[in-house]
């Protein structure tokens, strides 16, 4: 007994007093498998160029694509996500450039596949904002609204052009009614059963995708949001859970990470596939420009933010630290 009561029959910080105690009993723990890098690849240039809002960041040649490849791999990183940035002068209303064999992204599929066969998951974006002049993730009906089994038309050739390029997975992220279960079916039909789905089945309309815009060089008019999800709902998450399973998703995603860490515990809670979910643009910028003013620790902020992600359900991270990550996870 103190003079003040009892002590603490119980000492939970027994077991933080070293950290090699700490490190026994750590319950998550980040590996470089668990990471995926998105990466642009932008038609046309001779050099990388930098994206401004994120520093680190660069919209890559074809050369320091495979570069990137490579070293993604090297450092134990399972997956690389390609973005393709097209000339200006190839964007039109019908993201024509998003199925031209010979697209950019079609190109870089085949690069990297060259490069590095089936030693990394090489996934795509499956998507047409990338492509089309309005900025919108599909096509426009004739009163400018997105035209949802328009745009699955052309996602399902989407697919099957990404698909003979040699993708292992592509991720269709444009949040159409019935996007999964269209390009199953169009894979499926020219005979690319092995090709997977990572499904965008939780995505929403967010402002942390700000500095994404610049890396694939859109300008969206108007916003996304009869399309993606408001961020002030979570059963609706569940609902496009239960379709996108129903439709054929071999992994499931969650899309921001950190603002969404409920929606991805839930989801986590009740699916028998993988679940991903996919640190943006946006939560990266906060960080290296937090980091840049001498605000936080960079590299602590890091890998707090991945693990919070991972403790919360996440099987998988898209994260465009993924290579310097699982280099110092070595
Ligand atoms: C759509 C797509 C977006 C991102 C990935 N796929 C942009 C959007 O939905 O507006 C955002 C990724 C990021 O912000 O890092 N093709």
């Amino acid at each position: 007994m103190s003079a003040y009561g009892s002590f603490p029959g119980a000492r939970p910080r027994r077991l933080r007093t070293t950290p090699a105690v700490r490190r026994m009993v750590a319950e998550t723990r980040l590996h470089p498998a668990d990471l995926i890098l998105p990466a642009f690849v932008r038609e046309g240039v001779s050099e990388p160029v930098p994206i401004s809002a994120m520093p680190g960041v660069v919209q890559h040649t074809r050369d320091t694509l495979r570069k990137a490849a490579v070293e993604a791999r090297e450092a134990g990183v399972a997956g690389i996500m390609l973005f393709g940035v097209p000339e200006e002068a190839k964007k039109d209303a019908q993201g024509t450039a998003g199925t031209d064999p010979d697209g950019i992204l079609q190109v870089a599929i085949r690069d990297v596949r060259a490069e590095v066969g089936d030693d990394l998951v090489i996934m795509s974006d499956l998507c047409l904002d990338e492509y089309t002049d309005h900025g919108h993730c599909g096509v426009l009906d004739a009163d400018g609204r997105v035209d949802n089994d328009a745009t699955l038309e052309r996602y399902a050739e989407m697919a099957q052009v990404q698909a003979d390029a040699g993708v292992h997975m592509v991720g269709p992220s444009g949040m159409m009614d019935g996007q999964v279960g269209v390009i199953r079916d169009a894979l499926d039909t020219i005979g690319k059963e092995d090709v997977s789905i990572l499904a965008y089945t939780a995505k929403y309309s967010s402002a942390f995708y700000g500095p994404f815009r610049e890396a694939v060089g859109s300008s969206l008019q108007g916003d996304r949001k009869t399309y993606q999800q408001d961020p002030a709902n979570v059963r609706e998450s569940l609902r496009e859970l239960a379709l996108d399973l129903d439709e054929g998703a071999d992994i499931v995603m969650v899309k921001p990470a950190g603002p969404y860490l409920d929606v991805l515990a839930k989801i986590a809670e009740s699916v028998d596939v993988p679940v991903a979910a996919y640190q943006i643009s946006g939560e990266y910028a906060m960080i290296e420009a937090a980091a840049e003013k001498g605000w936080i620790d960079r590299d602590k902020a890091v890998l707090e933010t991945l693990t919070g992600i991972k403790r919360a359900g996440a099987d998988m991270i898209l994260t465009y630290w993924a290579t310097e990550v699982a280099r110092t996870l070595r």
